[in-house]
């Protein structure tokens, strides 16, 4: 094993907590849904039975309604975190489970895509096989909440009420529905931030946009998180290109998946049919050259260009046409002296190469666009993608996200926000299993193939 594999194995090894991984010790004490799924990618490398059981103990948490929490909290202790599991009060709703306690939200819907990816990589696996047996219908039913609950027009497009949801809390994206949020403070729950006791407040959100994120956790809470009253209340109504790509890319694994176990996918074709099309007309942003999250509630498209809109290309949703402008983009970033992929448009005022969201690189979002790219035959770009991730790295240690700007990147010794990252250590080691194969792989261009 060279040293980069050495260091994947060895943070998977120490943030895993005997069933489940923390994204990083202190910072996030616990299971957070996405990351389990990418975790999960990463301990099949070195522990097989580590890769189940982190789903199987991420769908413990699993609500009645189909909703999987973006955050289980297996351990009722640890004080480190806000908001913890007294705060949200998942037992307002009689479907989320006693034990373990949870959230009252969800997050990207990763888990078809990641079931199909160990299915690739372990295709006769007799404990692979059981246990995608026992999960694809839970991992069905979660996408059933999406259907059910998020999507009430039935439009083929979920909705989310909360940043927290789509991964990427801090977005510029959300701001313009964020303002709308007029806060009485006399019905604000008194509340004491932890995150700025444990990283620079200069990578995390400000007070303000906390005081938001806390009303909307009010606003579900009030609804029982699953009640009618979300999509008539909520100032902040969004379909969120990254939440629907990701909602398609793993109905479509488990499409796959239902096809070669001889399993009915009747349902699930029916949801792809029309999510495909509506995302494709209703997200595709000719202006921008992009596909843009909508605002149900403003009735308008939300103007940025940012992560989620390239991760279309890991659904395989864009023609071919939308698709090169979406590698010609990447390709001028790169010729500029950025690393690839900053989460926001570097060119808007908005951008800050260092808060969370607002524009530094993540592992999973270079992920998805690392394997987007490969899908259309951009393998030169993916390539730049994955060296760029694993460069960040060697140079700066497995961080949560890093600057974009490479003149910048070259004055830092360390990445930004938590340290021995769980997910960037999974994602790392996935890639380096590419090689230089991101050229090579001719054969799988088009093919969906991890
Ligand atoms: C932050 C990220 C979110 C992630 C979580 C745990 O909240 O925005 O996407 O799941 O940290 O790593």
């Amino acid at each position: 094993m060279d040293q980069l594999t050495r260091e994947t194995a060895h943070i998977l090894e120490q943030n895993w907590r005997n069933g489940f991984t923390v994204p990083t010790s202190k910072l996030y004490p616990f299971q957070w849904n996405w990351d389990a799924g990418f975790t999960s990618i990463g301990h099949a490398y070195f522990h097989l039975d580590y890769a189940l059981r982190e789903l199987q103990s991420l769908f413990s948490g699993q609500w009645a309604n189909g909703m999987v929490p973006h955050i289980i909290f297996h351990s009722e202790n640890e004080t480190t975190y806000f908001p913890n599991h007294d705060f949200w009060a998942a037992e307002v709703n009689p479907g989320a489970p006693g034990k373990p306690k949870t959230s009252g939200i969800t997050q990207p819907p990763v888990h078809g895509f990641v079931l199909e990816n160990l299915l690739h990589k372990f295709p006769d696996n007799p404990a692979v096989l059981a246990f995608v047996k026992d999960l694809f219908p839970k991992v069905v039913q979660s996408h059933r909440f999406f259907y059910i609950y998020r999507d009430p027009q039935r439009e083929g497009l979920c909705f989310t009420y909360h940043p927290w949801e789509s991964g990427r809390d801090n977005s510029p994206i959300w701001d313009e529905s964020l303002a709308r949020i007029v806060i009485d403070y006399s019905q604000l729950p008194a509340y004491t931030r932890q995150d700025t006791k444990l990283a620079d407040a200069a990578e995390r959100p400000t007070t303000a946009q906390y005081d938001r994120y806390v009303y909307l956790l009010q606003l579900g809470k009030n609804n029982r998180y699953d009640g009618p009253g979300i999509f008539a209340e909520s100032p902040l109504l969004v379909q969120d290109t990254l939440m629907n790509a990701v909602l398609i890319r793993s109905n479509q694994s488990l499409i796959h998946i239902g096809q070669r176990f001889g399993w009915d996918t009747g349902e699930l074709q029916e949801w792809q049919q029309q999510a495909i099309s509506r995302f494709r007309e209703k997200l595709w942003n000719a202006e921008l050259g992009t596909f843009t999250s909508y605002d149900l509630r403003g009735q308008h498209a939300i103007p940025h260009r940012e992560i989620g809109g390239l991760t279309a290309l890991f659904a395989q949703i864009p023609n071919t046409e939308q698709a090169t402008l979406l590698n010609d983009y990447l390709r001028s970033l790169h010729q500029r002296g950025y690393y690839l992929c900053p989460s926001f448009d570097v060119d808007s005022p908005l951008f800050d190469s260092r808060r969370y969201w607002r524009g530094p690189i993540w592992s999973p979002t270079n992920w998805l666009v690392y394997f987007g790219l490969k899908n259309y035959g951009f393998l030169d770009t993916a390539a730049i993608v994955r060296a760029d991730l694993l460069e960040l790295v060697e140079k700066l240690g497995f961080y949560e996200y890093f600057e974009p700007q490479k003149r910048l990147a070259q004055t830092l010794t360390t990445g930004y926000g938590g340290n021995h990252f769980a997910w960037t250590a999974a994602c790392v080691r996935d890639l380096l299993q590419e090689g230089e194969g991101a050229r090579s792989r001719k054969s799988e261009v088009g093919s969906g193939k991890f």
